[in-house]
């Protein structure tokens, strides 16, 4: 029997209103070729499975270390900040923005972000019932600082390298807008390790802005969950005050430290992932397809079909096409910025040369 009221009319109203998050699909079969939702093609360093093997028998029946002291410690020396009291770590990066959101932002102190960007923000503010505010980025996907500067939100998130865009802003812009902006800046930089310049070296100097960054990407660990935050320690007593006693498990904590160990490894990941961006960014271009300067792991292009058209209905007809084929890459349709385009993660050599074939398919037909 339905209880009466239902539960769901027992849910508080916000949470009754509430749209989920639409992640990118993650089909478990193994034939997929997976390029929507921006992860590493290459295995993790091999010093992770070693570390979770080791981690994974009688060291289970303890709690981990509440407060990740050991993964703290060395990402503080591995960005050169003063100590580990500047460092904070999650589950998955979402997990910090959460957490951010819970301390700074509710009905009257608002959180604001860049449209188009992580579109995982009105979500979580949603969620929380926090007040929201957008600002908007023009088609040259620049940094309107003086905007955002002005936005007003207690709270602001800047996508760094953005997503979907790839877009990077440098330091100069993102330090000139924490010269002029009051609130918290929060500077998402998930997709930071393939990008130029980073914020980091920001955090000492402003005592309101702190990096977001994750092994997710990167550092091939999208499946054990574990995020950072780089900033002033007493934002890190904030988070600690609100997070989950144990919020990282055991084995995310001993497989963060190991890949954070790997320099050269993921050095070498990294540059070949930039190296393959870089030549099919071009390679498209040579078919007259525009892309976004891209300092993340994934390419936002504008395909032309073969009669020289570009728009939604092209974009829609290549992203359908490549479906199925088995080929998930990502498309944005709700916003004219983003709806000629599709967001591609760069992946393997080879991967890349099936998705390139496959293109070449749909131009003869399309
Ligand atoms: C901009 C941005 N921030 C944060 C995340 C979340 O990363 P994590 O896997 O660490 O939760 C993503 C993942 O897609 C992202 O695109």
């Amino acid at each position: 029997m339905k209880p009466n009221p239902s539960l769901s009319d027992r849910a508080l109203a916000h949470v009754q209103a509430l749209h989920a998050y639409v992640p990118g699909k993650q089909p478990q079969d193994a034939d997929w070729i997976k390029l929507n939702t921006n992860e590493n093609p290459y295995p993790p360093s091999p010093r992770v499975a070693e570390a979770i093997a080791k981690e994974a028998g009688d060291p289970l029946r303890k709690y981990p270390n509440p407060i990740c002291a050991t993964l703290r410690e060395e990402l503080a020396q591995h960005f050169h900040l003063p100590s580990a009291d500047w460092a904070f770590v999650g589950n998955g990066s979402d997990e910090i923005l959460n957490l951010l959101i819970r301390i700074f932002c509710d009905e009257e102190k608002s959180a604001g972000y860049m449209v188009p960007s992580y579109s995982l923000y009105p979500v979580l503010l949603a969620i929380q019932n926090a007040k929201q505010v957008s600002v908007d980025f023009d088609g040259s996907m620049t940094l309107p600082v003086e905007e955002v500067a002005n936005c007003g939100a207690n709270l602001f998130f800047l996508t760094s390298p953005n997503a979907p865009t790839g877009v990077g802003f440098t330091t100069d812009t993102i330090r000139s807008l924490a010269e002029q902006y009051e609130g918290i800046l929060v500077v998402d930089e998930a997709y930071g390790a393939f990008a130029e310049e980073t914020a980091i070296s920001l955090v000492e100097e402003f005592p309101n802005l702190c990096v977001t960054r994750t092994f997710s990407k990167s550092h091939s660990l999208a499946g054990m969950r574990v995020g950072y935050l780089l900033g002033n320690p007493e934002l890190i007593d904030l988070l600690d005050k609100v997070r989950d006693s144990y919020n990282v498990n055991r084995i995310s904590q001993v497989a963060g430290l190991a890949a954070l160990s790997d320099v050269e490894y993921y050095d070498g990941l990294i540059g070949k992932i930039k190296e393959t961006r870089d030549r099919y960014k071009k390679l498209w271009e040579g078919l007259g397809w525009f892309s976004y300067p891209s300092q993340a792991n994934l390419i936002f292009t504008q395909p032309v079909n073969s009669r020289g058209e570009t728009g939604p209905e092209v974009a829609k007809s290549l992203f359908d096409f490549l479906f199925g084929e088995k080929i998930l890459v990502r498309y944005f349709g709700n916003d004219t910025r983003t709806d000629s385009f599709l967001r591609i993660s760069v992946s393997s050599e080879s991967e890349m040369e099936t998705l390139n074939n496959k293109i070449d398919q749909w131009l003869k037909n399309a």
